[in-house]
């Protein structure tokens, strides 16, 4: 199938992160986004997990309310802020038309973060996955979602994606810069193998970050509605409200597997060592530990 031609196969780069031409063309008003101070930002480097915690919040934010949370797909009831196409779609127009408060997603790396979500000290909450899964996971879906450059084969792509050569840059940087912001920012740092071993221990931890408090029932209802077994049928999160020209389940679904370490069945000793030893360069000196499996 061919891609869709308003994406072309090469990525621009904007002050240092590589991004979809499309973006680069629209970045003014990207930068010019004005945040209001109950804003709430979900921050994610692609692949790890935001789907997963948009669904989390929306549920919050609508008090558990599984049918007023089917009112859209997931894209639409939170918008990616960055992602404008011309003529097409704009999220930066689409949150403009949000009434607050307002949901705002973005997978920007702190330096291209627009300033107003800083100087309006929006709260946000940020998910990291560990760089072996988002790797694999990353990969099927440059396969599926034709707006993404063609991977080439796993072993290409393991390539690019180390060397921050992919859409949104190098991993490394996105996850160490995001943690460091933790210090001076109100910013909720999660990981996804924590929400996969314990889901109710870091729901009540965002619902704690948000000062709500809400019945055993209520968190036990979200907590239903945002497994993984049920959000890969429900259509209004597992991207098949997508046109198949856009996003080809067929090649890969967007909700694939949702486990920790499926890494193991896709890298090769060779590979595995080798990002290894430059994953420990590239970490060397922070204190942000990752776990690869749980
Ligand atoms: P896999 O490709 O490893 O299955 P994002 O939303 O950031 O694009 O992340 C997508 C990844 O999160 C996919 O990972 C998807 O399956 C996984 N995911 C989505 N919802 C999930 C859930 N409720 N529980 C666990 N994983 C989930």
């Amino acid at each position: 199938m061919e891609k869709k031609n308003i994406f072309p196969q090469e990525l621009v780069d904007v002050h240092g992160t590589p991004l979809f031409w499309t973006i680069t063309e629209a970045w003014s008003q990207v930068e010019g986004f004005e945040a209001k101070p109950d804003d709430l930002l979900i921050a994610t480097y692609p692949k790890s997990g935001t789907t997963w915690v948009s669904e989390i919040l929306d549920l919050i934010y609508n008090n558990g309310d599984v049918e007023k949370c089917k009112r859209d797909a997931i894209f639409n009831r939170i918008p990616l802020m960055e992602l404008i196409v011309p003529e097409f779609l704009n999220g930066v127009k689409k949150l403009e038309e949000m009434k607050s408060p307002r949901l705002v997603k973005t997978h920007l790396p702190v330096e291209l973060l627009p300033p107003s979500l800083w100087k309006n000290d929006c709260k946000m909450i940020y998910v990291a996955r560990n760089a072996k899964d988002v790797a694999v996971s990353y990969y099927y879906f440059h396969k599926m979602a034709k707006m993404f450059p063609e991977p080439g084969t796993w072993e290409e792509f393991l390539e690019e994606y180390m060397t921050g050569k992919v859409t949104y840059g190098s991993w490394y940087n996105h996850v160490k810069g995001w943690w460091e912001k933790k210090k001076d920012y109100r910013i909720l740092y999660l990981f996804y193998e924590d929400m996969k071993e314990d889901p109710k221990g870091e729901l009540l931890k965002i619902l704690k970050f948000l000062e709500k408090d809400f019945p055993e029932e209520i968190v036990n209802k979200i907590l239903y509605h945002t497994s993984f077994e049920i959000m890969k049928d429900n259509p209004t999160v597992n991207y098949t409200m997508v046109p198949e020209d856009e996003m080809n389940h067929k090649i890969s679904p967007f909700m694939r597997k949702g486990i920790s370490g499926d890494w193991k069945n896709h890298f090769t000793v060779a590979q595995y060592e080798r990002f290894e030893k430059y994953y420990n360069q590239q970490m060397e000196g922070t204190t942000l530990k990752f776990r690869s499996e749980i």
